[in-house]
């Protein structure tokens, strides 16, 4: 294939150079924060490839997205009901579901690990204090059911200071994600679900960077103001809260 595409374009010697420098340089901005190749494999739809051939849609399991590079290991124990913002700036938003298998079977205990940006589009690993806030995990109860606040999710760019953020300025692509909040769901004798849901009607839903939306996981989020929440606060000022039922697949055996 990559003789065959070569000999298409008629690759010239100075085209060759440039394609090495690129991967070169692609390859020099890797660290242990910073995972140049797989933002290029994500902007090149071929993460999403990769996970769609290998978890096919339509199973009635809740489909799977890019995992992306702010995911941290050990995000702190939220109680059911509490708050993965911890101080995250935003609108606060109630998000709330059950884990089950694809019988209905709800699956006690499941941990669901949930992280976003901040309003203004900012991870907690993208600044230099420190923080953690925006992400952190939660259990399933007895009803294999969830619930937490964190803040509505806002649209934000892929790390764009690099090569690849060269390569979508020359192909005249837009960095831009849409707004979203990251899942990873995991239950014993379950497959993993690494996801995203996606408020509905939001900018950039059909040209994301990543290529990570799915019709499924776009999900309304109701934008309130005042009242009571589902858990009994009293709310002052505007809040939104949304609804994300989830699948996971037995393992077989
Ligand atoms: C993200 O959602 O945070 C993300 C995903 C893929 C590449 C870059 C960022
Ligand atoms: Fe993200």
């Amino acid at each position: 294939h990559l003789h065959a595409f070569a000999l298409d374009i008629e690759l010239t010697e100075e085209e060759w150079l440039a394609a090495i420098d690129f991967l070169t340089r692609t390859g020099q901005m890797c660290d242990d924060h910073r995972q140049e190749f797989v933002l290029l494999s994500d902007v090149l739809g071929l993460s999403m490839l990769t996970i769609d051939m290998n978890r096919p849609a339509g199973s009635g399991v809740t489909e799977s997205t890019v995992l992306g590079p702010f995911f941290v290991d050990d995000a702190p124990a939220v109680p059911l009901g509490g708050d993965i913002a911890r101080g995250a700036p935003g609108v606060p938003c109630w998000v709330e579901g059950t884990v089950t298998d694809p019988s209905g079977r709800p699956l006690v205990g499941a941990r669901i690990d949930v992280w976003e940006s901040d309003e203004d589009g900012f991870y907690d690993v993208q600044y230099s204090d420190g923080r953690s806030a925006g992400r952190g995990h939660v259990f399933t109860g007895e009803a294999g059911d969830y619930r937490f606040w964190c803040v509505r999710p806002a649209p934000y760019p892929i790390p764009y200071d690099g090569p690849v953020g060269g390569l979508l300025q020359a192909t005249g692509r837009s960095p831009m994600r849409p707004a979203h909040l990251h899942f990873m769901v995991e239950a014993p004798n379950h497959h993993t679900v690494v996801t995203h849901i996606f408020p509905r009607g939001t900018d950039h839903l059909d040209t994301d960077a990543v290529f990570g939306v799915r019709d499924s996981l776009i999900v309304d989020f109701v934008d309130e103001h005042g009242g009571t929440a589902p858990d009994g606060r009293e709310m002052s000022g505007g809040w939104s809260w949304a609804r994300f039922d989830i699948v996971l697949a037995p393992t077989a055996g």
